[in-house]
């Protein structure tokens, strides 16, 4: 049982395919409360220190490259259990193995561009989000 906060972002690839609306929805009718929201652009040393985790691992120049290459929107979502919750909506990090109906099937182009990013812990998404979000903007 993880805590009631978690953080996402939709990712360049879904953006670009004009999915930031059914995103939402999803996201909407199972029950999150957005709490934070916005559009931005990574510059790629941003997404290298959002990323830190996973510096060194052989897909994180190409994860970086991605995430750098076009908007994404940015939001904190509450929901009872958030962290499990959202991870479930999401789906598998690997599109083709996400099950049916998740946010990862129905959106991704690709196990990189995989449509959404969801937080791994409390820990992490207290800390993600307030790399895109200052308390004033958090409701
Ligand atoms: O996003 P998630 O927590 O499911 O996966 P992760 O292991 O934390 O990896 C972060 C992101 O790196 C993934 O969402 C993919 O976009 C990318 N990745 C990749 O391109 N190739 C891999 N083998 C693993 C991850
Ligand atoms: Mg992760």
């Amino acid at each position: 049982m993880s805590g009631n906060i978690t953080f996402t972002m939709i990712k360049p690839d879904a953006v670009k395919n004009n999915f930031i609306g059914p995103i939402l929805k999803q996201i909407n009718e199972n029950g999150f409360r957005i709490k934070a929201i916005k559009m931005t652009h990574f510059t790629r040393e941003r997404a290298e220190a959002f990323y830190g985790i996973h510096a060194g691992k052989f897909f994180f120049d190409g994860l970086v490259e991605f995430m750098s290459s076009g908007p994404i929107v940015a939001a904190i979502l509450e929901k009872e259990n958030a962290i499990d919750s959202y991870r479930d909506l999401i789906g598998n990090t690997n599109p083709e193995k996400a099950a049916e109906g998740t946010i990862r099937k129905l959106f991704a182009e690709s196990f990189t561009a995989n449509a959404v990013h969801g937080a791994d812990s409390d820990e992490n998404a207290i800390r993600e989000g307030s790399f895109f979000f200052s308390e004033m903007e958090q409701f």
